[in-house]
């Protein structure tokens, strides 16, 4: 079967119509096909229905009058329901014989008239007359009853009957005795009167004040239908006690009311008491009662037996039409039922595709949903909100995470991103430790095993600003201890130096350096862009701070004996670095600065070679490095460095010994001219020897050591003498003042 929707698509689309997506949604099928559904703006849903073949039953037909205003339905008068009407004058005490029963055959059948038709609930309201007992004058009273009829008898099979649950009996009006009745009669309490009720707000002596909207005997008075023993009410009157006098104030108070009336429609009013037939001028087309309805089983037409058991056939003219519908037993007869929609759908469930799925999304009162709510047929889904859990529909959705937590969660993050990028960073920086250690040739040194490797931790503790004893062009000295050794640590402040082997098998060579003159190499670091060198520490400091530390007071007494013997040292350490060495090795940078004394005033000679190798190629780069004072012209001149310019430089060394004066290297104040001129003239002066030295009797050695210092400073290289005849030259000096 085609969906309508799918169906009114296809028509809006052939008659070119456009299917605007806004229309609202077509309106539920209530009738059955070509049948009117409404009366006026009465629903009139099958069973119910309009005209031939609009009904499930002859009962259900209704007639609709248009020529009212507004329309009007009617449930057309069958031989089971109808309603009779009957006006009957008395004279009060004049009737003698009771019952006075009002012959009813004489008045017409009328139908009754639909005020509306709720398929849900299964029952029907229509208008019921309100009866009335008033007296017109000391001798007439006016008695008008209503005769309601819903089913022929109540063994019938038949598909209506008066609710019990949903109506009540009222009684409006002073001392009145309303009484339901099965016929159109007056009687004296007693025989036929199954249900009455009773309003006390009575004479004079005994006026109980009436309240308005109260029905509790002051004036009205109800009884509910409900609670009473019998069940299916096919007709019924309503009737009063008859009075055997005049009323006490019948001119104000002349009536008296009785009606069965939806429960809760009617107010009662204090109003509604005074006046000729006010009330049922108030509601001239009668009060609402309530008609239950319901399909019966085996009536022949509905077809045969009762709702099918779940999983059962459905038997031949089954009233439930639609799919999505199920049908309900009758609570107190197994042969009449009802059709219901499912839940989820609404509609028409005695029609053909009458049950149609609700949007429930539009109506969150009944559909409740705390979430993101989406239809589907047959129901709605309620998931909850993003973030959240629970039942959407119970309103029980909770965020997955509570602020705390989120907060927590939060935290953790920022603290596993904090630790992850930190990991990232000792990570970058262990492989740049790696790197660098590769690169300087760690690898070399490791096969080599003659020197130490530090890691770079290990020079933490001594690579301290407090501990800084040196600091220059090359870089920074620290001193500290690495275990037990005190040590001296050379820091390169320039970066980005080496880039081969050279500089790791420099220092192999030197590591097997092991002569009393030279500062001994005890390792370095690697793991840094410039290697850090670690050399044994000597304490008493430089020659040059011996010589010229001005600042201090104390200067330090140097002997000609003293100075002759570091000047011989030195001199041996440097023949043994340029000879005795398997390889020669360049000082390069020889000056009182890189000559160390220990605490027996024994030099040693720093700063080997290393330092330039690491220094190259930086902005200094210069292709001569070293201290211009002390810097062979050659060796500035043509960039080549030999054993010769380390003679010179010792040259200068030994001036500056004998004199304490420092070697500056300007034109006008030049400690190597002076000499040289001083030399010229057979050293005739003594005041370019230091004072402290310069005695008469030495005078002799002292011009020696100018001697020997001229043929070091020699400009023509050759002549020069080499490192290891200086040394001699001066440990024979030195010996021939021994003796
Ligand atoms: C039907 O129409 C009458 C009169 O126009 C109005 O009073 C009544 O409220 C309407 N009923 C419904 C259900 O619309
Ligand atoms: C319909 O209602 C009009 C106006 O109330 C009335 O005159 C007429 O008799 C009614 N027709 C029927 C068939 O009851
Ligand atoms: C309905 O009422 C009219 C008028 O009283 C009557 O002629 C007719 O027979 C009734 N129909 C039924 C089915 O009782
Ligand atoms: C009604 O009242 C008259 C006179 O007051 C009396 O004769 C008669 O018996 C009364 N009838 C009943 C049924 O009580
Ligand atoms: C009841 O209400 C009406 C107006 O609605 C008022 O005139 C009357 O006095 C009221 N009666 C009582 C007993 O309050
Ligand atoms: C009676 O009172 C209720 C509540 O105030 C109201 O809803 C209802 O319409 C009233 N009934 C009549 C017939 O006025
Ligand atoms: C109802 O049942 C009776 C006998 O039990 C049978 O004769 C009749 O044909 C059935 N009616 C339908 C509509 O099935
Ligand atoms: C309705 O009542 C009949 C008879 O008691 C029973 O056979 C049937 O199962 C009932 N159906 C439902 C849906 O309860």
């Amino acid at each position: 079967m085609a969906p309508p929707l799918a169906l009114l698509l296809l028509l809006a689309a052939a008659t070119g119509v456009p299917a605007a997506a806004q229309q609202p949604p077509p309106p539920l099928p209530m009738a059955r096909p070509g049948c009117r559904d409404k009366c006026g703006n009465i629903s009139i849903p099958y069973p119910f229905g309009i005209g031939p073949g609009c009904f499930i039953a002859d009962q259900f037909q209704v007639f609709c009058n248009d020529s009212a205003s507004p329309p009007r339905a009617f449930l057309v008068n069958t031989s089971g329901t109808y309603q009779q009407n009957s006006e009957s004058s008395l004279v009060p005490g004049g009737v003698t014989k009771y019952p006075f029963v009002i012959d009813w055959s004489a008045n017409p059948r009328e139908p009754i008239e639909l005020m509306d038709i709720s398929l849900a609930r299964g029952e029907v309201r229509a208008y019921g007359a309100v009866s009335s007992y008033c007296t017109k004058s000391s001798t007439s009273q006016v008695v008008k009853l209503q005769l309601t009829v819903v089913s022929p008898s109540k063994t019938s099979n038949w598909p209506f009957t008066t609710s019990m649950e949903r109506n009540a009996l009222v009684g409006v009006g002073v001392s009145v005795e309303a009484r339901l009745a099965t016929r159109m009669y007056m009687d004296w309490p007693s025989s036929d009167s199954w249900l009455y009720t009773t309003c006390t707000s009575d004479a004079s002596d005994n006026f109980r004040k009436p309240i308005n909207g109260s029905c509790t005997g002051n004036g009205c008075c109800q009884v509910p239908f409900a609670g009473n023993s019998i069940f299916e009410v096919p007709l019924f009157a309503v009737s009063f006690k008859p009075e055997n006098k005049t009323r006490w104030d019948s001119d104000k108070l002349p009536c008296l009311y009785g009606m069965v009336v939806e429960n809760g429609f009617y107010n009662f009013s204090s109003l509604d008491l005074s006046g000729y037939e006010v009330l049922s001028k108030k509601f001239p087309r009668g009060v609402p009662f309530v008609i239950d309805f319901a399909i019966i089983a085996d009536d022949g037409y509905t077809g045969n037996g009762s709702c099918p058991a779940e999983g059962q056939k459905a038997p031949p003219g089954y009233a439930c039409a639609s799919s999505n519908s199920f049908c309900a037993n009758n609570t107190y007869d197994s042969e009449r039922y009802l059709c219901h929609c499912k839940e989820y759908y609404e509609g028409n469930p005695y029609v053909t595709n009458g049950c149609q799925d609700i949007d429930e999304c539009k109506n969150p009162d009944l559909y409740p949903c705390h979430g993101n709510c989406k239809n589907r047929i047959g129901g709605y889904d309620c998931p909850c909100k993003r973030g959240m859990k629970g039942d959407g529909k119970a309103g029980t959705c909770k965020e997955i995470f509570p602020l705390v937590a989120q907060v927590i969660v939060g935290a953790v993050c920022a603290i596993g991103f904090v630790v992850v990028i930190f990991l990232i960073i000792l990570l970058k920086e262990r492989r740049k430790t790696r790197d660098f250690y590769k690169k300087n040739g760690g690898p070399i040194l490791e096969k080599a095993k003659l020197i130490k490797l530090y890691r770079k931790k290990n020079l933490k503790k001594v690579l301290l600003d407090s501990n800084i004893i040196g600091q220059g062009f090359f870089g920074e000295v620290y001193k500290g201890f690495l275990g037990n050794e005190q040590v001296a640590i050379k820091k390169p402040k320039i970066s980005g130096v080496l880039e081969n082997e050279q500089f790791a098998n420099e220092v192999i060579i030197q590591s097997q350096v092991t002569h009393k003159n030279i500062v001994r190499l005890i390792g370095c670091c690697l793991e840094v862009d410039t290697p850090m060198l670690v050399y044994e520490f000597i304490p008493k400091g430089s020659l040059h701070d011996i010589l010229h530390d001005h600042n201090n007071n104390n200067k330090i007494a140097l002997s000609l004996d003293l100075r002759i013997s570091i000047a011989a040292q030195s001199a041996d350490g440097l023949a043994y670095m340029h000879s005795k060495t398997n390889t020669e090795i360049l000082h390069g940078d020889v000056k009182p600065a890189n000559i160390l004394l220990d605490d027996n005033f024994s030099p040693k000679i720093a700063d080997f070679g290393l330092s330039r190798l690491l220094v190259r190629d930086t902005k200094h780069t210069e292709l001569v490095i070293g201290d211009i004072n002390y810097m062979d012209p050659t060796y500035q001149k043509e960039g080549l460095l030999t054993e010769k310019s380390d003679v010179y430089s010792f040259g200068v060394v030994l001036l500056e010994l004998i004199s304490r004066r420092k070697a500056v290297h300007s034109d006008t104040n030049n400690l190597l001219n002076s000499f040289r001129e001083a030399h010229e003239k057979d050293m005739e002066g003594i005041e370019l020897f230091d004072e402290e030295i310069a005695v008469t009797e030495d005078l002799g050695i002292l011009k020696s050591l100018v001697e020997l210092a001229m043929e070091c400073l020699n400009l023509q290289v050759d002549e020069r003498p080499t490192m290891t005849e200086v040394a001699e030259r001066l440990f024979l000096m030195g010996r021939s003042r021994q003796q």
